[in-house]
């Protein structure tokens, strides 16, 4: 009986431990997509993706799909500069999903 309940916290406690990595693991990824986005992107997008300077699109509304802002974000389009000397893959990827997170303007 003692030995099952010891089996029973340890595996509660793994249970524990595992969930936890995944949150963190998640919040990791968009705070860094949200340092990406605030370091190349803020300047002509702003902070809520909605501030059009330099004839930059509204990312609040944009309907792009994830293949289409990466293929953006990599290569440029008009006066958008391309990203790819300056970003790597993951990091065009995390940047591209940080997108879906931008906060509502005040
Ligand atoms: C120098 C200003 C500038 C910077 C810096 C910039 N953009 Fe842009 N962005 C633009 C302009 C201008 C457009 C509109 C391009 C067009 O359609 O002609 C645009 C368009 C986009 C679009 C397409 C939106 C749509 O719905 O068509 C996405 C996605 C985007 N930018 C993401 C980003 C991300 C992510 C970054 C940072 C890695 C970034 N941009 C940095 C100017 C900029």
């Amino acid at each position: 009986m003692k030995k099952r309940s010891a089996w029973l916290t340890l595996f509660c406690m793994a249970w524990i431990i595992i969930s936890c990595n995944g949150v963190v693991g998640k919040r990791k990824a968009l705070s860094e997509g949200q340092r990406i986005y605030l370091a190349q992107c803020q300047r002509c997008h702003g902070a809520y993706g909605n501030a059009q300077l330099n004839g930059a699109k509204n990312l609040q509304y944009s309907t792009l799909n994830m293949d289409e802002r990466i293929h953006i974000i990599t290569n440029g389009k008009g006066v958008m500069p391309a990203f790819y000397g300056n970003l790597n893959a993951e990091e065009i990827t995390l940047v591209a999903s940080y997108l879906d997170s931008l906060p509502v303007a005040p």
